[in-house]
């Protein structure tokens, strides 16, 4: 069976596409390079042993994209390509919506044309906006959602479920992802933000190696245990795992829009990860408090049962595993990835 990857040279995609090389699924990965580098993918084959199809092509190059369809029969897509950092969509909503929006309408068209039907696609708490309840249940309603990537999120469920209205052949996997942090347990690929990280571990990554002095902890006055926000922090690996199990429910039971959270149900505090950090790596890290960050919700985190009854899965990995693969990946890669990728083969 062979599945089209977009953004699969990206933080996520990459530990996906070790995930469905070893369950055995043949995979041609679609990516503009615009946030990632091709010699991720050169790593993910280098874990895995096995090889991929990547064709080096933007989601909004309608023409390049049919002869993706043309060249592979595809049985189906999961879609992680897009652009996701909160604060420059505030500063870029026409390059969020356009990219966001109309690259995943266009790949809907051509997924149409070649009778494609089958599509998972990476949504967020952030549609939760500040949840009333915490855990967050997917019959939660979606909630005010505060930045243009976040709405481009909310926007992409409601078209692919109006795909399906139309369609009932056209199955959809909206799944929800919660913090997704950590790396692949080789130190071979990992998240490689571009100039100063937005996200907390990168951050602390960041400070850890000497790259940067000091975090910010954003608001130690919130209504939570320390004061500072609670987040559900996964396992890019669970995470990928996730991906693997919603893959195979889809193909089981087809025609469907089916929507999870795939979170592990636990909340860890700014400071619970700054101390697990530090414990399990056995170093200090360098904090002050700071203001508020605009837009940021108190408390965030999953219900994940619905996975666990529908598609048997379920988190593994625990902080300390995130705090430690995520410290690895930051050591063995000072730089992230290097850009000599003479011998792999791109397709455009
Ligand atoms: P990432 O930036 O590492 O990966 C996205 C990939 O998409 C990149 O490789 C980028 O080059 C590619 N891309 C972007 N626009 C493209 C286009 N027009 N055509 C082709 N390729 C394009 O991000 P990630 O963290 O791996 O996130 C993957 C997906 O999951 C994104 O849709 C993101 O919004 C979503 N998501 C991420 C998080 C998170 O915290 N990382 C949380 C919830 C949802
Ligand atoms: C986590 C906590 C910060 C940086 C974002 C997106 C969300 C989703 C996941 C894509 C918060 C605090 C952070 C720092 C800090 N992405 N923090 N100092 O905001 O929960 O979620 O990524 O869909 O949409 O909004 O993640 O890692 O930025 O922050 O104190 O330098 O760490 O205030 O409490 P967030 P994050």
């Amino acid at each position: 069976m062979s599945i089209l990857v977009t953004g699969g040279a990206g933080y996520i995609g990459s530990h996906t596409c070790v995930e469905l090389l070893n369950a055995g699924y043949e995979l041609v990965v679609v990516d503009n390079l615009v946030n990632s580098s091709r010699e991720s993918l050169k790593r993910v084959e280098e874990i895995t042993g096995k090889s991929l199809r990547f064709y080096e092509v933007d989601l909004l190059n309608r023409k390049a994209l049919t002869k993706v369809f043309k060249e592979n029969k595809i049985d189906a897509v999961i879609h992680f390509a897009g652009l996701k950092a909160v604060g420059e969509s505030v500063y870029k909503p026409l390059e969020y919506y356009h990219n966001n929006i109309t690259g995943t309408l266009i790949l809907c068209e051509v997924m149409r044309e070649f009778r494609v039907e089958k599509i998972v696609f990476s949504s967020s708490a952030t549609v939760y906006g500040d949840p009333k309840v915490v855990p967050i249940t997917e019959d939660a309603p979606m909630g005010v959602i505060t930045n243009p990537y976040g709405r481009t999120k909310g926007m992409l469920e409601q078209i692919l479920t109006d795909i399906h209205t139309a369609n009932n052949n056209f199955s959809v996997m909206l799944l929800r992802y919660f913090n997704p942090i950590g790396a692949h347990e080789s130190g071979r690929i990992g998240e490689n933000p571009k100039g100063i990280p937005n996200n907390l571990l990168p951050y602390i990554t960041q400070v850890a190696v000497g790259k940067l002095v000091c975090l910010g902890v954003f608001g130690n006055d919130y209504d939570t245990k320390d004061g500072t926000c609670v987040r559900d922090y996964i396992h890019v690996v669970d995470l990928a795992k996730g991906h693997v199990k919603a893959l195979e429910k889809m193909i089981k039971s087809p025609g469907k829009v089916d929507i999870y959270n795939l979170g592990t149900g636990i909340g860890y505090s700014v400071l619970d990860v700054i101390n697990a950090f530090e414990k399990v790596n056995d170093l200090k890290i360098n904090y002050v408090f700071k203001a508020r960050r605009a837009g940021d919700v108190p408390a965030c985190y999953a219900d994940p049962t619905r996975a666990f009854n529908e598609l048997g899965w379920k988190a593994q990995k625990n902080i300390e595993d995130m705090c430690r693969d995520s410290f690895r990946w930051q050591k063995n890669n000072p730089n992230g990835f290097e850009e000599d990728n003479s011998d792999i083969v791109v397709r455009k």
